[in-house]
């Protein structure tokens, strides 16, 4: 067990990640990956067949978007209370939630016509999943593995042309988490570098990438809550000497706007997202 495994299962972690985190930006994730799957697998809006196993689905509201295109689901993760909350949503499509860990998937052989980990390929042992995906997919399935980083954030209604670009502040964010999640060995860097490490050490014929934006609609309130609920970040505490903190601050400093309620900002926040598709 890594130094950084317990941040997701133990209670506490998993109670504020559960319960914090931005469902805006889980739905956008969702419709994305919606959209690859229709893209490589050729499915149509109206196709309700096969069977999805979504690892690490957390709190399952990603789950849940995937499931609409499939006759039935699981969602598996290795957290208890995770999956404890996931299984309290409403679904309109049949899903079950349970625990269980990517490196040994509890299917049959064969039995998969799409895998998908969204957020979460960082925190597994990609060798042992690797062979697990070749083992529980059907020939002719496919597995898709979601992630990305924010790269861009404006303000969504308001005189978007005047106000100064805030790339740099997003860049030096980014740059910084990077630099404390290497020191570390924490698994995020993995995702701070959208799985491109873990991409080159798959080995898969065929193995291809597609490269999106997503964006996103919410207010700055909104992302600062979704990123300290992440552990990595939260460990990193409420002042300036965290990345996102100084970023939240410092874009409204750029923008004069330090008096208004960041419930009241609403920005779209850019994703730079990386899909890895292996089909079998
Ligand atoms: C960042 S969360 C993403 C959750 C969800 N996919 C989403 O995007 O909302 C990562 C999840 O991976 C789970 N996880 C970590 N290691 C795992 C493993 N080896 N097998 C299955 N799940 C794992 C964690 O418990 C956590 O819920």
């Amino acid at each position: 067990m890594s130094d950084f495994e317990d941040d997701f299962i133990t209670t506490a972690a998993a109670q504020v990640y559960g319960k914090s985190k931005s469902i805006a930006l889980d739905i956008r994730r969702g419709q994305a990956v919606r959209d690859v799957l229709k893209q490589c697998y050729n499915i149509s809006s109206d196709f309700k067949s096969g069977c999805l196993l979504d690892i690490g689905c957390g709190p399952g509201i990603i789950t849940r978007i995937l499931a609409e295109s499939f006759e039935q689901s699981l969602g598996l993760d290795v957290s208890q209370n995770l999956i404890s909350q996931a299984q309290t949503i409403a679904s309109p499509r049949p899903i079950t939630f349970k625990v269980g860990a990517a490196e040994s998937l509890p299917v049959t052989d064969s039995s998969a016509d799409v895998i998908t980990v969204v957020y979460a390929l960082h925190f597994i042992q990609c060798d042992q999943f690797i062979t697990e995906c070749k083992r529980v997919l059907k020939p002719g399935g496919i597995a898709l593995f979601h992630g990305g980083v924010i790269s861009k954030v404006s303000l969504s209604n308001g005189p978007q042309e005047i106000m100064p670009d805030t790339t740099p502040l997003i860049k030096d964010m980014n740059d910084k988490l990077k630099e404390i999640a290497n020191k570390l060995k924490h698994p995020e860097r993995h995702l701070l570098d959208c799985h491109e490490t873990l991409y080159n050490d798959i080995k898969w014929p065929g193995k291809r990438r597609i490269v999106t934006t997503i964006e996103n609609v919410l207010s700055l309130a909104e992302l600062r809550r979704h990123y300290m609920c992440i552990p990595f970040v939260r460990r990193l505490g409420d002042g300036e000497e965290n990345p996102l903190i100084k970023l939240v601050e410092s874009i409204k400093r750029l923008w004069s706007m330090e008096n208004v309620d960041e419930e009241q900002i609403e920005i779209c926040a850019c994703y730079h997202s990386v899909t890895i598709i292996l089909a079998k």
